[in-house]
């Protein structure tokens, strides 16, 4: 039986989702209701442009906690090659992953109505997705198990709150991580998500590459290819480290070791992308594609060798200058050593200079602040 519900077009796949349903922010989770967020189609286009970009002539998909299916059956019909499992353990979802898979008239694509704990003890993938409601740290050691050697697997987690530090204490239970505040709390719980994969992929003896991960709109999203044999195990936990950051001084430097001064994390310090990958990468036929050419323009461009951004704000009030045109300051700063724009905020940037050459640069183009205006 059809289940009740509208269909919209996303990228090239028709898609019946249920008449309400989020269209932006985190969304609802609505009891007795199908999930399906409209804002999330640039996260599945990301998936979509990120699988095309590998140009595998065959791939085993399994897109772990599907709802509506939207994004196993954009999958199915927007990458060749794939072979998918839409999976949810809830039954409401079947009836509509089944709908999708018809509207679409898709062959290489099947719904399954299991627990993806169940399915990932039985079956492995070349590319699992998992797309929980809020924290995925209970999944991520199923879905590592789900994942072939030399496999991708993708991970969202919607639970910013914790990993970017406004419920620390939340983040210590479930991530075992201390949150960084602040200006660099994005970059830091995206850093988190990362380290947290990571440490589950030890006790695989098992290593990672991240190969895109990102913060966008409410959620982080990291894509990690798996790399078997403890020497890339022990490769990627020479990766996690900790952080020392002085609001007063800004001063801020991230180490291997733990020790009392350098008490935030850990986090993942390595590389966040592929950059390879990312100029295989097109925007074209996503389901909103100037989004993804303005992001992809970005995350090329972002520069990946060290962890932790500025923001003009902090600087600004910490030199009581007003902030400079960014492009100016970032052109500044370049003859002196690499800078550039961060995905993290359009007010950061990313430098390979020390603190007190960025004081300096900022300090030089920056203007003194206009006295505040006197009101009667
Ligand atoms: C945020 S929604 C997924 C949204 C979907 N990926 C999309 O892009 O529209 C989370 C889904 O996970 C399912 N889920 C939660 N725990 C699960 C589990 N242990 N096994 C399988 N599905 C699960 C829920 O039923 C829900 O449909």
């Amino acid at each position: 039986m059809i289940p009740p519900g509208t269909v919209i077009t996303e990228g090239q796949t028709k898609l019946l989702v249920p008449e309400s349903h989020s269209v932006n922010g985190p969304g609802k989770i609505n009891a007795g209701s199908v999930f399906f967020n409209e804002q999330m189609a640039f996260n599945r286009d990301v998936s979509i442009m990120l699988l095309k970009a590998l140009k595998r002539p065959s791939m085993t998909v399994a897109d772990a906690m599907t709802a509506t299916g939207s994004r196993a059956v954009r999958i199915a019909n927007e990458v060749p090659g794939t072979e998918v499992v839409a999976n949810d353990y809830d039954a409401n979802a079947i009836p509509y992953i089944e709908a999708n898979i018809e509207l679409n008239s898709l062959s290489n694509v099947r719904a399954n109505h299991a627990n993806m704990h169940v399915l990932f003890a039985d079956e492995s993938f070349d590319y699992v997705d998992l797309d929980p409601f809020g924290s995925p740290s209970l999944f991520i050691q199923s879905a590592i198990r789900g994942t072939r050697k030399k496999g991708i697997l993708a991970v969202t987690a919607t639970d910013t709150a914790p990993l970017a530090g406004a419920q620390a204490p939340k983040c210590r239970r479930r991530y075992q991580c201390e949150p960084i505040r602040g200006y660099m709390c994005h970059e830091g719980g995206l850093r988190i998500l990362l380290c947290t994969i990571a440490r589950e992929m030890g006790k695989f003896d098992m290593g990672m590459r991240p190969i895109l991960s990102f913060s966008a709109d409410h959620y982080y999203r990291a894509f990690v290819q798996i790399e078997s044999g403890t020497a890339a195990c022990d490769r990627m936990l020479d990766q996690l480290g900790y952080m020392r950051y002085d609001m007063d001084t800004l001063e801020r430097e991230a180490v291997r070791e733990y020790d009392s001064e350098h008490r935030l994390g850990p986090f993942w310090l390595g590389p966040l992308f592929d950059k390879e990958l990312l100029k295989e990468m097109s925007p074209e036929g996503t389901a909103r594609e100037r989004k993804c050419t303005k992001t992809l323009d970005i995350w090329r461009n972002e520069i990946d060798s060290v962890p932790f951004v500025y923001d003009m704000s902090e600087l600004s009030s910490f030199t009581k200058l007003s902030p400079p045109n960014l492009d100016l300051l970032i052109e500044r700063m370049n003859e002196l050593g690499p800078t550039s724009k961060t995905h993290f905020s359009p007010t950061s940037f990313v430098t390979e200079l020390p603190l007190k050459d960025v004081l300096a640069v900022y300090r030089e183009i920056g203007h003194e602040t206009p006295p505040p205006v006197k009101r009667d």
